[in-house]
C-alpha cells in the first residue's frame, strides 16, 4: 500500500485551494489540472509543440456534434499518444463477464430472485477475473441497456491495464478498499462511496484493503448525469459539489504490460512495453469521479403517503425517451420516516422498469430478513413485489411516531429493459430458493361485512 501523497508511484498534481486532497469538486465541470507546472497549454488545445514535448490528444465521450450542454470531451497532454498504447489484438477469454444480449435457453429470468452474498474463494482474483455478471439488459452493440455485476477482488492488477469501449462503469463497493489508477488521475474508493469510470478510459485497479466485494453497473448507453429536480428546486438529493474528480497524475515507466480491451461484448489483449497512464495534464469534462453516498440529501413525504422510489435517484442515464431512464441509480440510505396515517414501507407494485437491488450495509425496511449486505435481489419487468409478511404486519399496526431508519444503505439499478440472468446468477451464485415464499403467508384480511372503519 502506498500513501495518498504518492499513489502507486504516480506523479500527481499538488492539491489546490478548494480541493480535497487529490480531487477537484463539481459535477461535469470543465476541469483543468497539471501534474507538472506549465504542462497544460493555455489559450489553445493543440500548439505546434506542446510543453515538455508532450503529445496532445482528444478523448471524445460524445459525438463531436452533440449539443453543447451534453458534449463531453477531454484534451490530454501525454508522454506518448494512445496509438502507442495498443498493438495488434488477440481475443481473450474472460468467462464470467457477460454482455447483452445474453439470453440462456435453460435459464429462467422470469421470477422474483434474491441472492445471498457471493463468498470469496481461494483463487486470487483481479478486477478483470473477479467480475461476475448477474444480469444483462438491452444490447451492447446498439449502445442501449446495461449489465449488473458483482466483483470479488483479492489481487491488484500489476502491469495490466483495462478499458471498456462498451460502457461507462458505475462501481459500488461493499467491502474492502480499492484504488483506481486512471489516465486522468487516482481515485481511492471506500464502501459507501461510488465511482464512475468513463467509456474508453484506461485504468488499473489496486487493492488497498482486501478482500474487496462490490457491485458494478455497466452502462452501455448515454452517460450518467444528475436528475432534474423539478419543483424540489436548486438543492438536495446529490449536490454537484460533492462529486470529486482526481487531479492529473502520471507515470513514466517502462515495463512489459498487457492492455485488455472490452469491445462489443468481447475481450481482447494487446502488449506494450510501458505504462499507458502517461497523461501529464488535461482539461475537459470527460473524466472519472467519485461520490460519497453519505452526502446524499434525501427528500420525502413529510405528511402522508409513500413517494415513488425515484425520489432517491442519485444519477440517471437517459434512454432518449424523456423520463424513461436507460438506468437510474437509486439510493436507500438512513433517513426519517414521519408520514401520518400511512403505510410507510414501499407499497406492493408491478413495474415496467426492471429493478435490481443490492445491500451495501444494514437492514432494508421492506425486507428485514434475508436481504443481506453483499446480497442482491431482482424484481424484473412487470413482476409483482412488495413487503414481506412481517414488514406488512409491522407497518400496518405500528404507532406512527417519527422513526429514524438507522443502519441502512441499499441501492437499485433500475432499467427500462428486462434483465436476463446469467448462468452464474442462476446456478453458481447463492440463490435463495425460498425468496418467493416471503409473500406466501400474507393473509387474506378482507371482510365485506365490517364496512369502512
Ligand atoms: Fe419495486
Amino acid at each position: 500500500m502506498t500513501d495518498n501523497a504518492n499513489p502507486s508511484g504516480m506523479t500527481q498534481a499538488p492539491s489546490t485551494i478548494g480541493t480535497s486532497a487529490g480531487y477537484m469538486p463539481g459535477f461535469g465541470n470543465d476541469f483543468e489540472t497539471e501534474a507538472l507546472p506549465g504542462a497544460l497549454p493555455q489559450g489553445q488545445n493543440s500548439p505546434q509543440v506542446c510543453p515538455y514535448n508532450l503529445y496532445a490528444e482528444q478523448l471524445s465521450g460524445t459525438a463531436f456534434t452533440a449539443p453543447r450542454g451534453e458534449n463531453e470531451r477531454t484534451w490530454c497532454y501525454r508522454i506518448q499518444p494512445s496509438v502507442k498504447h495498443t498493438g495488434r489484438f488477440k481475443k481473450l477469454d474472460v468467462p464470467y463477464w457477460k454482455s447483452a444480449p445474453h439470453i440462456i435457453e435453460d435459464v429462467l429470468s422470469l421470477g422474483q430472485y434474491r441472492w445471498s452474498p457471493v463468498e470469496h474463494g481461494q483463487e486470487n482474483l483481479t478486477f478483470l477475473t473477479g467480475m461476475r455478471t448477474m444480469t444483462t439488459a438491452g444490447d451492447v452493440n446498439t449502445q442501449v441497456g446495461m449489465a449488473a455485476h458483482i466483483y470479488l477482488i483479492t489481487a491488484s492488477m500489476v502491469d495490466e491495464y483495462f478499458y471498456s469501449a462498451d460502457s461507462e462503469l458505475l462501481i459500488v463497493p461493499q467491502e474492502g478498499r480499492l484504488r483506481f489508477c486512471t489516465e486522468m488521475g487516482v481515485i481511492d474508493l471506500d464502501p459507501q462511496e461510488i465511482a464512475i469510470i468513463p467509456r474508453g478510459m484506461v485504468f488499473r485497479v489496486e487493492v488497498l484493503e482486501g478482500p474487496a466485494r462490490g457491485f458494478v453497473c455497466e452502462n452501455y448507453g448515454q452517460v450518467f448525469t444528475l436528475p432534474n429536480r423539478g419543483p424540489i428546486g436548486a438543492n438536495c438529493l446529490a449536490n454537484p459539489r460533492d462529486f470529486k474528480t482526481p487531479v492529473a497524475a502520471f507515470e513514466d515507466r517502462q515495463a512489459d504490460s498487457r492492455v485488455v480491451i472490452k469491445w462489443c461484448g468481447q475481450f481482447h489483449e494487446t502488449f506494450i512495453d510501458h505504462s499507458p497512464l502517461d497523461v501529464v495534464a488535461w482539461h475537459g469534462n470527460y473524466a472519472p469521479f467519485k461520490y460519497d453516498l453519505k452526502t446524499f440529501s434525501p427528500v420525502g413525504a413529510i405528511l402522508f403517503d409513500h413517494p415513488d422510489p425515484s425520489i432517491f435517484t442519485v444519477l440517471t442515464a437517459p434512454s432518449g425517451v424523456e423520463g424513461t431512464a436507460n438506468i437510474d441509480f437509486v439510493l436507500f440510505r438512513d433517513r426519517w420516516n414521519v408520514a401520518e396515517n400511512t403505510f410507510r414501507p414501499p407499497w406492493y407494485h408491478k413495474n415496467i422498469m426492471s429493478e435490481l437491488m443490492g445491500n451495501i450495509y444494514g437492514i432494508y425496511d421492506a425486507k428485514p430478513e434475508g436481504f443481506i449486505p453483499g446480497g442482491m435481489s431482482l424484481h424484473n419487468m412487470m413482476l409483482p413485489h412488495g413487503p414481506d409478511r412481517n414488514a406488512f404486519e409491522g407497518a400496518s399496526t405500528t404507532e406512527l411516531k417519527p422513526q429514524y431508519l438507522a443502519n441502512t444503505m441499499s441501492f437499485m439499478f433500475e432499467t427500462r429493459f428486462p434483465q436476463h440472468l446469467t448462468e452464474f446468477a442462476a446456478n453458481e451464485a447463492p440463490l435463495q430458493d425460498d425468496y418467493i415464499d416471503c409473500w406466501s403467508d400474507l393473509e387474506k384480511k378482507f371482510d365485506g361485512t365490517i364496512g369502512n372503519t
